[in-house]
């Protein structure tokens, strides 16, 4: 059997396109691990409030010397983030986190030392990996990139209806809609679609539906690429 280098599904988008979700549940049908680059930046943030002085004056020196604290540990199905050898878990989704992690990730460094760690992970494993600039800088030459889009309206409803657990009202989705559009400003220089990404607004798919052709992009391209070969067999 001869050695082949990784394939690499590469998923961009903006705030709340269902990047991560959808990443998982590609990556858990094609047999390959999910990495969620957001999830570094988030962890480093989570790093630095609970280590450094008040978010606004953090310099970048000072924070990538915390960043041998945060690892990506490989569990089944993809890597999780730990903090001093101890998973993260949902301590790097709350609302303190969220609020400054856009600083973090301007930093040039920063974003050098998470796509090393993206890079690594990818090294031995077949990988599905979300984030914003996945399929232009971290890796350009990836087999598949999606760009997942959605209305903002509907971004800011799915996400409410996750948080809350019930039916958002109008005025809720009309806060939650404007937050999401000033992180997208934030985010907008490095969220970028790649020339050769496949665009794929989900606005009125169900998340099965956008797995579904994700998945199915990625096995048309691996029998376009070698009629022999196949990956993620079974399960539809
Ligand atoms: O996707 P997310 O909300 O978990 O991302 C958290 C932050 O990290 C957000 O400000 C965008 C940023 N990010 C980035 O700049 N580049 C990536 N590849 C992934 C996330």
């Amino acid at each position: 059997m001869s050695a082949r280098p990784s394939l690499v599904v590469a998923i961009d988008g903006p705030a709340a396109s269902g990047k991560s979700s959808t990443a998982r549940w590609v990556a858990e049908r094609l047999h390959f691990r999910h990495v969620d680059s957001g999830a570094l930046y988030r962890a480093l943030t989570h790093v630095g409030l609970r280590s450094l002085g008040p978010p606004g004056g953090w310099r970048e020196e000072e924070l990538l010397a915390h960043a041998r604290r945060v690892t990506l540990h490989p569990v089944p199905g993809g890597f999780d983030p730990h903090v001093d050898g101890h998973p993260v878990g949902e301590a790097i989704r709350g609302p303190e986190v969220t609020r400054h992690v856009s600083q973090v990730a301007q930093m040039p460094g920063v974003r050098a030392w998470v796509n090393a760690q993206v890079r690594a992970a990818a090294a031995a494993h077949d990988v599905v990996v979300d984030g914003r600039d996945i399929g232009t800088v971290v890796f350009p030459d990836a087999a598949l990139k999606v760009f997942l889009v959605a209305d903002p309206w509907e971004r800011a409803r799915r996400r409410l209806v996750q948080r809350l657990e019930r039916r958002p009202t109008d005025d809720e989705i009309a806060e939650e809609t404007e937050r999401l559009v000033h992180r997208d400003a934030s985010d907008a220089t490095q969220t970028v679609q790649a020339r050769d990404a496949i665009l794929l607004d989900t606005t009125y798919l169900t998340q099965a539906e956008q797995v579904d052709r994700i998945v199915a992009l990625a096995r048309a391209l691996v029998r376009g690429a070698d009629p022999g070969a196949g990956v993620g067999g079974g399960g539809g």
